[in-house]
């Protein structure tokens, strides 16, 4: 049977990954190492999970000793390309959580390890496996709009998911590459699977609007906070068990806090986002990010030589409809509605689709779901590349930031 290890035992690897394996999967994969910089997180995590899953203190003796055929990387941005590097030179396949990494020279070095070990790294973009997604694309592909000459995405992100973005790691654009990397690599990968093409050159704007050190009222971390009780982002690591137990109780081993003040002094990535992108082919892309909303959600428009495609999707949903609608006009302007029921299960049903592509396995893959290095790469490149153009004010190339190995 397939073995699995796991780097980074947080949120997303005991939710997405170590307790389905272990209480869903089990007959087509065993998870068999948890390693995380953290112990007190590791040890916890291996607990929750039941079935004596070993837990390690050392990432190359996990690897030793375990014997995993791939290890799955859910640590924070910053370490993805070194755990997937390791695992690589180790002769194991790596699972990277999105984005695969947050920078060019992290990509290149990523790719290089790749093609040198003969060995695979998939990246787990799940929006790619949301069946109203998955339904846009299908219609794209089918060329219900002819060639697709100009797409629209614009993404909202709700006010208290925003501010959670601010309050963790995610604030520095060392860990994350900020939220043109660490959020938006989804949405680039989905239109660049969309649009079945990739990006050739961007101009981005960026700026930091609302959160950030933007007003008097504000300390280190809500725990200690003078403002608690006027704060509407005030936020109680200590009232959910699950934050308590992994973070609050897990703080004397690395001094990382999860309730950092969404208005501290050391924010240094943006919450207001415009990228404009040209594709080889030759479409154009318009795309922004805001992360304080009151709803969350997103709208797509493309244009195309036959017509008009329309999406989108939002939570809470005002209209509170059992399915999201896809509008299609010809060139006369007739519309067509698809309805497309929602899905349950995370992240719009896409979480448990891909677990099942990934580790159950033997399905086809018609529509090109299972996402590789490369497709990693033109996403991460494309927030990688905005970040370059924010900081410089130059447009960027994408074949200058990166090159795929021969
Ligand atoms: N696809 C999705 O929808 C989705 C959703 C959430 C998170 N994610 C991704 O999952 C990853 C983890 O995010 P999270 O929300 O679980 O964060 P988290 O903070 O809960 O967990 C990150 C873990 O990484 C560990 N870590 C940090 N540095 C390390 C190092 N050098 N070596 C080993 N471990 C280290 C931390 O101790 C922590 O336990 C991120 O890459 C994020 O982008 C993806």
């Amino acid at each position: 049977m397939r073995k699995i290890a796991v780097v980074g035992a947080g949120n997303r690897a005991l939710s997405m990954f170590a307790k389905p394996l272990v209480r869903q999967l089990s007959e087509n994969a065993k998870l068999c190492g948890i390693y995380d910089i953290n112990p007190h997180r590791a040890r916890l995590m291996g607990e929750q999970c039941g079935g004596g899953i070993p837990v390690f203190d050392d990432f190359d003796e996990m690897i030793r000793v375990s014997k995993p055929d791939d290890v799955i990387v859910t640590t924070i941005d910053r370490y993805h390309h070194e755990y997937i590097i390791r695992s690589l030179e180790a002769g194991c396949n790596a699972i990277s959580e999105k984005p695969m990494t947050i920078d060019a020279e992290k990509c290149q070095a990523v790719l290089d390890a790749e093609r040198k070990s003969g060995r695979k790294v998939t990246v787990t973009f799940n929006c790619r496996f949301m069946p109203y997604v998955v339904k846009v694309k299908e219609l794209l592909a089918s060329g219900v709009i002819g060639d697709i000459r100009s797409v629209h995405l614009e993404w909202q992100i709700a006010y208290s998911h925003g501010a959670d973005y601010f309050r963790r790691w995610h604030r520095k654009m060392e860990n994350s590459g900020g939220l043109l990397v660490h959020k938006a690599t989804h949405h680039f990968d989905m239109v660049n699977w969309w649009v079945d093409d990739e990006p050739e050159k961007l101009y981005a704007f960026g700026d930091l609007k609302f959160f950030g050190p933007r007003r008097e009222q504000r300390g280190e971390r809500c725990q200690t906070c003078a403002y608690t009780a006027t704060c509407p982002f005030y936020y109680d690591v200590k009232a959910n068990d699950f934050t308590r137990q992994y973070y609050y109780e897990a703080e004397g081993h690395d001094g990382y806090f999860r309730d950092q003040c969404v208005f501290g002094d050391d924010i240094d990535i943006y919450d207001t986002m415009s990228v404009n992108v040209k594709y080889r082919r030759g479409a154009l892309l318009s795309y922004s990010l805001t992360a304080y909303n009151a709803q969350e959600g997103w709208r797509a428009h493309f244009v195309g030589s036959e017509g008009r495609l329309e999406a989108e999707s939002f939570h809470p949903d005002m209209q509170e409809r059992p399915y999201n609608d896809i509008r299609i006009y010809n060139r006369a302007g007739e519309l067509q509605t698809i309805q497309v029921p929602k899905a349950t299960g995370g992240h719009g049903g896409g979480d448990e689709r891909l677990r099942k592509m990934i580790f159950v396995g033997g399905q086809d893959d018609p529509l090109g779901q299972q996402a590789d290095s490369w497709a990693g790469a033109m996403s991460l490149l494309i927030g990688a590349g905005a970040n370059r153009s924010i900081a410089t004010g130059q447009p960027v190339v994408i074949a200058d930031l990166c090159r795929r190995p021969e």
